[in-house]
């Protein structure tokens, strides 16, 4: 059966290659993109998946997005809330506009998203949740008290998420990417990378592929027994 998927942040990076990777199996797939017009009408030209125009971060733009994706596509059986930004900074130099943008756009969204789609699938008695955590959110790191603060949130709404909704087929799970390789990482001083890389046991970064088929393998109607869990896909660097 056709599932109709919605990746936040879909357009570029991780969230593309899980937006491919859903379309792979069959899926009609919805991205959202926020800034880049360039990157998304190219996705939407060269793959067919259907792009929409919104802030994640901003409660009324979600529902009313949300709205047009049930409109074009359907409902949504499939939410891959994956959107998400860095705004490095050791704490004592952060301000409170660093602070606020990470926790609104990183965990904010999470509401702002879940909420325009779960009572569809509680109707339906059918959804995949896959929130894209970070192994940052698990581990820490120096430079990250936003994001790793919003990226550890994401795990406590997805386990009382999962248990809300358990008995209706709905499962929430999140995937904790380690450094992949992407624009939000090559933005890391080339330093700090060098000695990040140095410290991830199979020696490379990852890859968005290896995110995308994580993420598949969860959306599957045949995990409906996997829920409120945490998958590390970081090569080994951070083991929970
Ligand atoms: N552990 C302990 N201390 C550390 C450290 C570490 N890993 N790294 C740096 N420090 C110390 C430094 O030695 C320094 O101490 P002193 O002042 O006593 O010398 C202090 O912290 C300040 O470090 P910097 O000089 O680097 O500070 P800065 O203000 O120039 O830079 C920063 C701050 C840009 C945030 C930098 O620390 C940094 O780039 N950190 C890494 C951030 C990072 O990994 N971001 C990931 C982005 S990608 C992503 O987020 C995707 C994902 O999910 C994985």
């Amino acid at each position: 059966m056709e599932r109709i998927a919605l990746v936040t942040g879909g357009t570029r990076g991780l969230g593309l290659a899980i937006s491919l990777a859903l379309r792979e199996e069959g899926c009609r797939v919805a991205a959202t993109y926020h800034r880049d017009e360039v990157a998304a009408r190219q996705v939407a030209e060269q793959t067919g998946i259907a792009v929409f125009r919104w802030d994640v971060a901003d409660a009324a733009a979600c529902r009313e997005g949300a709205a047009q994706v049930a409109e074009r596509l359907g409902p949504v059986d499939i939410l891959v809330n994956n959107a998400g930004i860095t705004a490095d900074a050791m704490f004592h130099k952060m301000d409170e506009e660093q602070w606020w943008r990470v926790m609104r756009t990183n965990l904010g969204s999470m509401f702002n998203v879940t909420r325009q789609v779960i009572e569809g699938m509680r109707e339906r008695r059918f959804g995949r949740i896959i929130n894209i955590s970070s192994i940052n959110g698990r581990k820490g790191q120096v430079g990250q008290t936003n994001y790793a603060a919003a990226k550890a949130g994401i795990l406590g709404f997805t386990k009382a998420l999962a248990l809300e909704n358990a008995a209706r087929n709905i499962t929430v799970n999140a995937v904790a990417p380690g450094y992949c390789d992407t624009a939000m990482v090559s933005v890391v001083r080339p330093d700090v990378l060098q000695a990040i890389v140095a410290g991830i046991p199979v020696g490379r970064l990852g890859t968005p592929a290896d995110i995308g088929r994580m993420v598949v393998f969860l959306a599957r109607e045949d995990a409906g027994f996997i829920t409120g869990a945490t998958f590390d896909v970081n090569g080994g660097q951070y083991l929970a």
